[in-house]
């Protein structure tokens, strides 16, 4: 018995973390992963298959790890690895400083939830890592990330740094069509990662997501936490 339903859990976990797989490389740009993920599940499971996000927060299903280490350089023109952050909880979000409205405005929005942790804000980290890496060289970035918020981090790096973190956080994004070289937008996905010391997201948080219920969530989970 007991083997049966340890394996019906494996298969579920299977299935779930296809599912996330699936959505991910069909979801459309623009289109939120927790939105597409959604969608698929309703797919599978019928309409009533409920989103697992709550008030744009979204919980990652069970089985799905995303986040982990990295190789970048900040707004100073140094190399930074996880390890320059170690203890830290981080909030990140990955945009372009050529990002006419939505990154501005997730930016803005990171900034107000830092304040917002009163004494607890000492231990997270807010970092913006550019998707767009070929124009947001550090000099850039720095007067960029200045206009946000003292402590907000900028990150960039070669294409392939970016490729590889994109890829542990599961970021959609892409060159739009423009006949001009240097003159394009980029299509992205946009959530703010809420990072544990472990380099393991721990929260999403949907555009559309309040800034008073984010920062409780936080405020919730760094409580919870042992102090580090
Ligand atoms: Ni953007």
């Amino acid at each position: 018995m007991l083997k049966v339903i340890r394996y019906t859990v494996a298969v579920l976990l299977l299935a779930i973390g296809g599912l996330w797989a699936h959505a991910w490389f069909t979801h459309a740009p623009g289109q939120s992963m927790a939105d597409a993920f959604g969608q698929r599940l309703a797919q599978v499971f019928g309409q009533d298959m409920q989103v697992p996000s709550a008030a744009g927060v979204v919980q990652l299903p069970p089985g799905i790890s995303l986040g982990g280490g990295f190789n970048l350089t900040r707004q100073d023109g140094v190399a930074v690895t996880e390890r320059d952050y170690a203890g830290q909880w981080m909030l990140i979000y990955f945009g372009f400083t050529y990002c006419p409205d939505v990154c501005p405005t997730e930016l803005g929005r990171m900034a107000d939830v830092i304040d917002m942790l009163g004494p607890l804000a000492g231990r997270v980290t807010p970092a913006f890592i550019t998707i767009d890496p070929e124009r947001d060289r550090p000099d850039h970035l720095a007067d960029y990330v200045s206009r946000f918020h003292p402590r907000l981090q900028g990150l960039t790096g070669t294409t392939e740094q970016i490729a590889a973190v994109a890829r542990q956080f599961r970021v959609f994004y892409a060159r739009a069509n423009s006949p001009n070289a240097t003159d394009y937008l980029m299509d992205h996905s946009s959530f703010i990662y809420l990072v544990g010391p472990d380099n393991r997201v721990r929260s999403l948080f949907r555009p559309d997501t309040a800034v008073e219920g984010m920062a409780r969530m936080i405020t919730g989970q760094l409580r919870a936490a042992a102090p580090s």
